[in-house]
């Protein structure tokens, strides 16, 4: 399928230098991996307090750590879709592209995405919640899956990702802020756009002027904002926009 942008957004895009990927849940959804929020997201049937706190891990470590074993085997049976390769496509069509997940899963860097920054860290490592040793998470859920294995110091390891009330990866934080303020071009794939300071990132975006894309089959808090609006799954919007990415920035392809 062949789809044309507009003329204003072509515009944007052939001039475009610098490009931020923003992606959330909803770039997995087609990898048969949940969203957390709208009709059939994991907070939708289950409690963020008793499963993605330091106070859930705290007060019931078994129950964090098997329902993390739950989602790190659904991670390795899923596979990147069209819209995470796509993402890793649009290397080779922009010279500076920074792809900003929210993402534990890793797909995107299975698709082959190399600079990628993940906010929320990842559910492919685990580190000891006292020395921060850090290891594989498989293998730490081969050790042990009932129960948080226990680390040499005393401490237990945890998955690699960041909790309700805990602090983004500082140095993975600011130079996601740093590569948005000053993109050209800003595409928010999969989020609801709800949770910060993340989502914040949009706001960053459209203050420093960047030509806005939204994917996303509902609307989110930033919509209005958007140059363009793709309300397709990202699996299906994904590809044909970036084939006419490619050609509105190298006409002869
Ligand atoms: N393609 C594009 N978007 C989709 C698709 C799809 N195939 N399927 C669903 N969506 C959209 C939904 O409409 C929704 O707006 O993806 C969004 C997913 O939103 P959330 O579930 O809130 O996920 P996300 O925005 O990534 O959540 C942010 O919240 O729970 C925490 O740490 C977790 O990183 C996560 C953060």
């Amino acid at each position: 399928m062949t789809v044309e942008l507009s003329q204003p957004v072509r515009e944007r895009v052939r001039s475009a230098e610098r490009v931020v990927v923003f992606s959330g849940a909803g770039v997995s959804r087609e990898s048969g991996l949940d969203t957390f929020r709208g009709a059939g997201g994991l907070w939708e049937r289950m409690r963020p307090e008793e499963l993605a706190t330091p106070e859930a891990f705290r007060a019931d470590p078994e129950k964090v750590w098997q329902w993390y074993a739950w989602r790190y085997r659904r991670v390795c049976e899923a596979s990147p879709n069209p819209a995470h390769k796509s993402v890793a496509r649009l290397e080779a069509v922009f010279p500076i592209i920074r792809v900003v997940t929210q993402n534990v899963d890793g797909l995107h860097e299975r698709a082959g995405s190399r600079d990628l920054l993940e906010l929320h860290g990842t559910i492919t490592r685990a580190f000891c919640n006292r020395c921060g040793q850090r290891r594989d998470m498989g293998e730490a859920i081969a050790e042990s899956a009932a129960a948080p294995p226990v680390c040499s110091c005393g401490g237990r390891f945890r998955p690699a990702v960041v909790w309700f009330g805990e602090a983004l990866p500082e140095d993975v934080f600011r130079q996601a802020c740093e590569a948005t303020e000053s993109c050209d071009l800003f595409l928010s794939v999969g989020t609801s756009g709800t949770v910060y300071p993340a989502a914040g990132l949009i706001e960053l975006a459209h203050q420093a002027g960047a030509c806005l894309i939204e994917i996303n089959p509902e609307p989110t808090p930033f919509s209005r904002w958007m140059d363009l609006r793709l309300t397709s799954p990202a699996g299906e919007a994904l590809p044909a926009r970036v084939e006419a990415m490619e050609r509105c920035r190298c006409p002869t392809t």
